[in-house]
């Protein structure tokens, strides 16, 4: 631990380029991902990514609620993020609050630009993601459950939507942060990719890099997402008991 002022700060990066928890730069935190997790919704999925545990459940297309917001060429897509008020250190008010509304805009966005809405008008696809355990990246892990939850639950889309935060901890560039690297690191820079065409269709940052520092970081986060996306599609085929199409890895 080294001190900032009165605050305690960890230290982020070993000599040997090692992170609080052992990972090296470039590694993600432990990823399982069930689908299907529940019954009542349409479709559904739970994430465990290091510490945190996210569940995304999917209701649509069905009739839109409130009927104002109804479009007729297209269907809405609704997302509301919410964290528990047990799933953080220090008890989070529960309800909406401007974070969760944030956070629910910039993923039901993203989600517009890959699910075919106009195949669904006068129709609402709602999207719930509920964060029971947080430890930094639940927006992604939010994205990863709902892109998955949305499969499950039949919702046609260009492609599922790996997500992840890189960021900058201890003067490097490093992927998946979890909570400590969060609060105390140099950036955060959470990302969804769109695995076929490339595309990011989330991006956020926080804090300061130089700009060679942020195409390194973006690059990495899309090798990141590469990954988690083969997760993704195993715990679909997992869920349907597909085997791996030949010459295509699990
Ligand atoms: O979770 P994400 O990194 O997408 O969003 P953030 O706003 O950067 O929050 C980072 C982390 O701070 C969360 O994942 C929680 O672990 C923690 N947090 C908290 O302890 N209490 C809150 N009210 C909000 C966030």
């Amino acid at each position: 631990m080294g001190s900032v002022g009165a605050k305690e700060v960890p230290v982020l990066l070993s000599p040997e380029g090692l992170r609080i928890d052992g990972r090296k730069l470039d590694e993600l935190r432990p990823l399982r991902i069930q689908a299907g997790a529940l019954h009542q919704a349409d479709g559904s999925a739970f994430v465990e990514w290091g510490a945190n545990k996210v569940m995304a459940a999917v209701y649509g297309p069905r009739e839109v609620h409130p009927r104002h917001l109804q479009q007729n060429d297209k269907a809405v897509i609704q997302c509301r993020y919410n964290m528990a008020a047990f799933s953080v250190d220090e008890r989070k008010r529960p309800g909406i609050d401007r974070r969760s509304q944030e956070i629910s805009k910039v993923i039901g966005e993203a989600f517009e630009s890959v699910v075919f809405a106009e195949e669904f008008p006068r129709t609402s696809i709602d999207i719930y993601i509920e964060v029971l355990q947080a430890n930094a990246g639940t927006r992604c892990a939010g994205l990863v459950a709902a892109s998955v939850a949305l499969a499950d639950a039949g919702i046609p889309m260009v492609d599922l939507l790996p997500a992840v935060a890189v960021g900058k901890v201890g003067g490097a560039i490093a992927l998946d942060l979890k909570k400590e690297e969060d609060n105390y690191g140099e950036a955060d820079l959470p990302m969804a990719l769109v695995p076929q065409s490339g595309r990011l269709v989330l991006l956020q940052m926080e804090g300061h890099m130089s700009e060679d520092e942020l195409a390194r970081a973006l690059d990495l986060g899309v090798k990141g997402c590469r990954d988690i996306y083969e997760t993704m599609k195993q715990a679909l085929r997992e869920r349907y008991a597909i085997e791996p199409a030949h010459g295509e890895s699990a």
